[in-house]
């Protein structure tokens, strides 16, 4: 077992970087950008209250230079918090919202501040509680392969952790040099490992969580089987904030994979992609651990707002396949035999195979700085569904149709291994005369079909009002009751995930 060992963010992260550089353009305020919502009837901070919470967390309590806890990564939601809190136990935790919840002061808990619907910052002046300084291995048992840290930790800097004892964490996204892994469970994130290692539903073994009365839910097991009663934990996974301040959690980790390869593949259209994920599934089987698509729109993107290079020629659809496994061997001869029968049929026009690690990284970096990418067009209207298969670029197309030339530019990409469609639109700037074009059309397109229209995002401050589209109205009804029963006075995440509460 290893112990307590505090882990240091990944500062050399491209990410990060971009944030702090982009982080001077102001975002309108989302209390004007969204007239209807209306603050709830919460305490607003006073000089006491600060003071309580220096008693609490001694130099600790921000109250200048808020802008990036107030903005989130998209730059396209603003709150007016006027503190920002950085607990660095549960205890402290529990100290800040057992207090909060008496005087109905409400409060938005923020990782890495990564998340795409407007989940993480204020929507009003709501205190933000950051799990920053909460970034300690609390242990690790090598042969079970299980760790629990605290919430704070970044997704990086846990595999680099990982890493030293040949193991790896189950989930992988863009963001992972600032996301954190509590925001990871909070959101229950997808990402390119998906397909491999399944949802944190099924990784997470344990987390403890602090309620908005401060109590602490401690269900940190770290028993892969455990049968007792109802597996409370599933229901702060993917909650958004809206339950519990998740402090520590506890995940099953894999082996590290010994030999990882990854293909590039162009082909004609979306049906060919479909047909190369039929071949893969077959004929690559238990090596396969990701596979992504995106169009060629997209590689617009990569080349002109990031300035990458596509490592094939110019096709319509592209397609990323990354194998994994312990015989590198063994796993390029499946890979090259499916490669060989994939050309010969002419479903793949071209492709290329990186196994040294730099060539992964670059061809990986195509795909997944995309979302970066988008920004420099200015504001990215950014969807995230799950859809059949045979309906899945029919959106895209659909949209491209449908907003002619009142946008920059619609393309499609992601994770077609798990049927997760990410629709970006982009313009100069924010226009609402787009946005009434865009929404409810999408959504209801996407409800037509029996799709999610969130597929791993969330749904955050921007999507709660379409929930119904995904959902019936009994579950929604039951979600609320489960809301007051865990925070009778709403003081977590007000405006988020559930309408109308
Ligand atoms: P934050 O953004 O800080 O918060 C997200 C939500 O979780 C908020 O509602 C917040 O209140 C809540 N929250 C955060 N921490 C806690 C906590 N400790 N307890 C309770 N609630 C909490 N997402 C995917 O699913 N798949 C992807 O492939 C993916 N790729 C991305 C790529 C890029 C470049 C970017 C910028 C984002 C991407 N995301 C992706 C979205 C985002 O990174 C994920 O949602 C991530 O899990 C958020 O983690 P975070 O620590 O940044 O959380
Ligand atoms: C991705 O898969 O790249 C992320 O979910 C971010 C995005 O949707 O752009
Ligand atoms: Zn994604």
């Amino acid at each position: 077992m290893v112990f307590l060992k505090q882990l240091c963010i990944s500062s050399g992260s491209v990410l990060r970087r971009y944030i702090q550089t982009s982080s001077r353009r102001q975002v309108e305020l989302t209390s004007i950008r969204y007239p209807g919502v209306k603050r709830g009837n919460y305490g607003v901070v006073v000089d006491n209250d600060i003071a309580t919470f220096e008693r609490l967390i001694p130099g600790r309590v921000l109250t200048d230079s808020l802008e990036g806890y107030n903005t989130d990564w998209l730059k396209t939601c603003r709150g007016a918090s006027q503190v920002v809190l950085r607990p660095k136990s549960t205890e402290e935790v529990s100290a800040i919202l057992k207090y909060c919840n008496e005087k109905k002061l409400a409060v938005v808990p923020q990782g890495g501040n990564t998340g795409l619907v407007g989940g993480s910052v204020a929507v009003f002046d709501e205190i933000v509680i950051s799990t920053q300084l909460m970034n300690n291995i609390i242990s690790l048992d090598e042969i079970s392969g299980t760790l629990v840290c605290q919430a704070g930790c970044v997704l990086a800097s846990i595999e680099d952790y990982l890493s030293e004892y040949k193991l790896t964490i189950p989930v992988d996204l863009g963001a992972k040099g600032s996301c954190h892994i509590g925001g990871n469970v909070a959101t229950n994130a997808g990402g390119v490992r998906l397909l491999r290692y399944g949802s944190l539903h099924g990784s997470v073994l344990g987390l403890e969580a602090v309620l908005a009365s401060g109590e602490v839910v401690d269900c940190l097991s770290t028993l892969r089987k455990d049968n007792t009663g109802y597996d409370l934990k599933q229901l702060f996974i993917g909650s958004e904030g809206t339950l519990g301040l998740i402090t520590a959690v506890s995940l099953n980790c894999p082996q590290k994979p010994q030999a990882v390869s990854v293909a590039f593949l162009g082909c004609e259209s979306f049906q060919r992609v479909l047909d190369i994920f039929k071949e893969s599934r077959h004929k690559l089987g238990e090596v396969m651990s990701a596979f992504e698509f995106m169009d060629s729109h997209s590689m617009v993107v990569a080349k002109e707002n990031l300035k990458l290079k596509s490592p094939i020629g110019d096709f319509p659809f592209y397609v990323l396949i990354e194998t994994s496994g312990s015989n590198g061997s063994h796993d390029e001869e499946k890979l090259s035999q499916f490669l060989e029968h994939v050309t010969s049929s002419e479903i793949v026009q071209d492709g290329t195979v990186a196994t040294e690690p730099t060539k992964i990284q670059y061809i990986w970096s195509i795909r997944e700085r995309l979302a970066e990418g988008l920004l420099h067009d200015g504001y990215c209207y950014k969807y995230d569904v799950s859809l059949p298969l045979s309906s899945f670029y029919g959106l895209v197309e659909a949209m491209r149709e449908r907003m002619g030339n009142m946008v920059t530019r619609v393309i499609g990409y992601g994770h077609v291994g798990d049927g997760n469609l990410h629709l970006n639109l982009t313009s100069p700037e924010y226009s609402s005369e787009v946005m009434k074009k865009i929404e409810p059309f999408i959504y209801d397109w996407v409800a037509d079909q029996k799709g999610s229209i969130s597929a791993e995002h969330g749904l955050g401050f921007k999507k709660k009002d379409f929930i119904y589209h995904s959902k019936s109205k009994s579950a929604v009804r039951l979600m609320k009751d489960i809301k007051r029963t865990f925070d009778p006075n709403m003081i977590l995440n007000p405006y988020k995930v559930l309408p109308d509460l």
